[in-house]
């Protein structure tokens, strides 16, 4: 159920997905300060939440969010130097370093409006699913202001550089179908499919084992900033970490069943159907 303990944000827990929604419809969900230290809070707690198995990001109302607050971010941060760093910080916590390289598989359901800084979080999110009609649009340029604060990273990070470049420069807005297509959003679908496709991602990744997905998740993540023999170096320690993570012993098992019991044969199954003997 909903914890009214968050004035800009609701948390809602339900068989292993923890929803959260940015909850200023009103202002179509734009991140002020108190919505950024609300959320930097709410991710701290959720990374040691034994409820929480998958983080669903979402917005209320019509918007996912239009980016930064206008008026309290920018104009009243410029006149308060202490909100202006405490705002940037943890807009940078929580939607960059908590979000992105949480144990937790994320997805941002993209319900509606993605301007700005809302990138940020679309982008560092494991996955994205939008509805097809969803509006995106790197409006920065149209403010006279640059894709600041990690957007313009995190958006080379996600697509090719002729689409982030072009819709950079022009501030054109763009559909979910679009999204999908230059794989800023990993699928769209029909606003009425949105929260049920999301949730069947969310079982999906509940099927597996928790410490190797958040391994998983972490070095696909992290080998994109590293030379090749850094990363080779990087997943044979992240690979022997992992053996003494996992407490399930997922891999001796898996090896055990297949090569001594014949009893699984994940890539036959994923070909033959769940079914196959
Ligand atoms: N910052 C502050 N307030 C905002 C923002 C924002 N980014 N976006 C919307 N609001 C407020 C409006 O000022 C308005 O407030 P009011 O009712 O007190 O006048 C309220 O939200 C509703 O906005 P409308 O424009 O009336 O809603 P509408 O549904 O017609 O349009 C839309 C929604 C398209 C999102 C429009 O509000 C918009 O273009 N917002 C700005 C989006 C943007 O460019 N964001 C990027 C900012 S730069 C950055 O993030 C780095």
């Amino acid at each position: 159920m909903s914890q009214p303990k968050y004035k800009t944000v609701l948390v809602d827990k339900e068989n292993g997905i923890t929803w959260v929604t940015f909850n200023r419809p009103e202002k179509r969900n734009a991140f002020n300060p108190t919505m950024v230290y609300e959320l930097e809070e709410i991710f701290l707690d959720l990374e040691t939440d034994d409820e929480t198995r998958v983080i669903v990001v979402t917005g209320a109302g019509n918007s996912w969010s239009a980016g930064m607050d206008l008026k309290e971010y920018f104009r009243e941060g410029d006149a308060n130097p202490r909100t202006r760093f405490r705002s940037y910080t943890s807009m940078e916590r929580w939607a960059g370093e908590l979000l992105s390289m949480s144990r937790k598989p994320s997805i941002a359901m993209v319900n509606g409006y993605v301007f700005g800084g809302a990138f940020i979080p679309v982008c560092n999110a494991d996955f994205a699913i939008a509805a097809e009609d969803a509006v995106f649009g790197l409006s920065e340029v149209n403010w006279g202001v640059i894709p600041g604060g990690a957007v313009a990273k995190v958006l080379v990070d996600t697509i090719n550089i002729r689409d982030a470049m072009y819709y950079a420069t022009t501030g054109e807005t763009f559909d979910g179908k679009k999204a999908a297509e230059i794989k800023l959003v990993n699928f769209a679908v029909p606003r009425d499919r949105l929260r049920a496709e999301t949730i069947a991602l969310a079982n999906k990744l509940m099927e597996k084992n928790p410490t190797v997905l958040a391994y998983t998740k972490q070095a696909v993540k992290a080998v994109r900033q590293m030379s090749y023999n850094e990363a080779l170096e990087y997943l044979m320690a992240k690979g022997t970490a992992l053996r003494f993570a996992d407490r399930n012993q997922t891999r001796d098992e898996g090896i055990k069943k297949f090569i001594d019991k014949k009893e699984f044969k994940p890539g036959y199954t994923a070909i033959k159907g769940k079914d196959a003997d």
